[in-house]
């Protein structure tokens, strides 16, 4: 929610002297501005929270969300958890739990994380109210005014506030279809290191990138956790996704290859459960562990306990797995109605990624179309992609778009896509009639299950640097 958005004297009694407006004014702004801390100078609003009130009206498609679909959690199991909760433990569920978490939910954990090959004990977890309050802890923890974070280039749009709250200086580093380019990292800590400077830490998403879609390589696993070692530099690995694989070979996690000696791992049960139980972990090196814990001591004493009782409950009670792979299969073939859509209506000028798993397609247009812009004219036609921009924070990403596939039906996927196609051949036809150049003629649809099998190794993915080049 921005400032803008922020009832007034709702929940008050309605007693507020700004009762009645919904709106903040200018003169609001000027007489709470010299109260505000330096901080908030710096601070983001993250683009798909920004947009999630428009995108929530029934008439837009919107591929912008993050959202896994909740339908597939059938209502009934939901009740009678919840039932069961409440019978069973209702003063425990109702009361505050310890900071690091229940320990019957690290038990669950331990074996989320082993569905990975991962080795973890449950003293070595923190629970959280969510992935993203890992971020946060780990910034809170890290990173004084102007301390170097380096990130993936786009990187996960919703670390873009928490990092410009905490005024880090971030430095991002191109990917490519393998991952984030290790070579360029080298070259970037080089670089610092010539400066004096060296980052508080590397953050990455290298399973079914946010937004990009693409995985890191093997080798480029390896090579990432000896330069962590090597330099003694700490990674947050940050992987919602690792168990939404649709095809292709699984891969160990960064924290596995590291045995948890720099690697910080986050973990969520957003995805393969639900985003509305806000529960996610860390795993991290003991003595960042009891930091992490300190902050969010300050931050809210401790994660949900209802909703860690009802996550307890669901292990208990039924196969995690199975939801799981419910929601493999309905992805799988959300991912291949996208990328077939997207085949048969965008203009051959445009490339997009073909992940292996995850939410996410990323998608790049012509260099002369700004997808910022472009957003509003795709409004008009009711759907919503998120605009690159939100994934850097150094104005890159302009001709880009993130598009999300899980949470949107096969249906609307196609609707959606055939939209978004209408506004940018609108486009492209408009700079070639102004320039004279000839648009390239549509690509053929073909099958786009084929290419996503063949694809990920098999050609160098449009993340191609934008305007201002790497930093
Ligand atoms: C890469 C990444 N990290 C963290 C999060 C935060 O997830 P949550 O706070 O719901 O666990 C998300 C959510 O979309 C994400 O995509």
């Amino acid at each position: 929610m921005t400032i803008d958005e922020t009832p007034r004297g709702s929940g008050s009694g309605g007693e507020s002297p700004g009762m009645g407006r919904s709106r903040t004014t200018a003169r609001d702004l000027e007489r709470y501005a010299g109260l505000f801390a330096r901080r908030t100078q710096g601070m983001k609003s993250s683009a798909m929270r920004d947009m999630m009130a428009i995108t929530a009206r029934p008439e837009i498609i919107s591929l912008a969300g993050g959202l896994p679909d909740t339908t597939t959690f059938p209502a009934e199991d939901v009740a009678a958890l919840m039932a069961r909760v409440a019978a069973d433990a209702s003063a425990r569920a109702l009361q505050y739990a310890p900071t690091e978490g229940m320990d019957e939910l690290k038990a669950c954990i331990v074996e989320v994380m082993a569905g990975e090959d991962m080795d973890v004990a449950t003293d070595e977890l923190l629970v959280t109210s969510g992935g993203q309050q890992v971020i946060d802890l780990v910034c809170k923890t890290l990173v004084d005014p102007g301390d170097v974070i380096v990130a993936e280039g786009p990187t996960y749009p919703g670390a873009v506030p928490t990092f410009s709250a905490y005024e880090a200086d971030v430095v991002q580093i191109e990917m490519d279809a393998d991952g984030m380019r290790i070579e360029l990292l080298e070259d970037t800590l080089d670089r610092l290191a010539r400066d004096g400077r060296t980052p508080k830490f590397i953050y990455t998403v290298p399973t079914f990138h946010n937004p990009a879609g693409v995985t890191m390589s093997l080798e480029r696993r390896r090579r990432l956790v000896r330069l962590a070692a090597e330099r003694e530099l700490l990674v947050l690995e940050d992987n919602p996704y690792g168990l939404l694989r649709y095809t292709g070979d699984r891969l160990p996690p960064l924290y596995a290859l590291d045995r948890g000696e720099y690697v910080i791992y986050l973990g969520t049960f957003s995805k393969i459960l639900s985003p509305g139980l806000r529960l996610g972990w860390t795993a991290a090196p003991r003595p960042v562990l009891d930091k992490l814990n300190l902050g969010k001591q300050g931050a809210d004493l401790c994660s949900s306990t209802f909703g860690q009782h009802f996550v307890v409950e669901y292990f208990a009670q039924r196969n995690w797995r199975d939801l799981l792979g419910r929601l493999r299969e309905l992805y799988r073939r959300r991912r291949d109605t996208m990328l077939d859509a997207l085949a048969e209506h965008l203009p051959h000028e445009t490339d997009w990624t073909r992940p292996e798993g995850g939410m996410f397609i990323w998608a790049t247009l012509p260099d002369y179309i700004d997808t910022s812009d472009l957003l509003a004219r795709a409004l008009r036609e009711h759907v919503a992609f998120v605009p690159g921009r939100a994934a850097y924070l150094d104005g890159r990403g302009g001709s880009s778009m993130r598009l999300n596939f899980a949470g949107v039906s096969e249906d609307d996927l196609r609707e959606g896509i055939r939209r978004i196609g209408k506004v940018v051949s609108e486009q492209v036809g408009l700079y070639s009639t102004l320039t004279g150049v000839e648009p390239v003629p549509r690509r053929h649809a073909g099958s786009a299950a084929d290419a996503a099998e063949a694809a990920p190794t098999a050609r160098v993915l449009p993340l191609r640097r934008q305007a201002g080049g790497e930093r």
